[in-house]
């Protein structure tokens, strides 16, 4: 498990390359492998706004396509005054990739930390069970 401030750094720097055109509201993952690799990633929108990849989704996506599928923890980074929230799409992809109790840690511009959990985030979630 990282540190409160070291996954906040990494999940912060991870936003500074969000491309962010439409909403200018950049957010950065950090996605800790077992091994204590850090896949990052970062918001990218699209003109056509429905195509936008979330910075949590980007993360995952990273890591898989560099072939990790084992993971820690993640932070997620926001400008906000208050932590930021994953959206609906992003908890469903955390949750193919990890075990309910992973902790997610959910950052403002800040530092402020809430820490919750995969499970906690999307309870009863959808399984592929054939
Ligand atoms: N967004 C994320 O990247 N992660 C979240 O947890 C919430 C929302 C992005 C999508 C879009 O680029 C911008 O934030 C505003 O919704």
């Amino acid at each position: 498990m990282l540190e409160d401030t070291e996954l906040f750094k990494q999940a912060r720097e991870a936003s500074a390359t969000a491309y962010v055109p439409y909403s200018n509201f950049p957010v950065g993952a950090a996605l800790v492998t077992k091994n204590g690799q850090v896949f990052q990633g970062c918001n990218i929108e699209n003109a056509s706004f429905g195509l936008t990849n979330c910075a949590e989704r980007t993360a995952i996506f990273n890591a898989v396509s560099s072939g990790v599928k084992t993971f820690e923890m993640i932070g997620i980074y926001g400008e906000t005054d208050e932590p930021i929230s994953p959206c609906g799409a992003c908890r469903q992809v955390l949750t193919e990739f990890c075990p309910d109790e992973m902790p997610v840690w959910l950052f403002s511009k800040t530092g402020d930390v809430k820490k919750t959990t995969v499970g906690e985030l999307l309870p009863y979630h959808f399984k592929n069970l054939t």
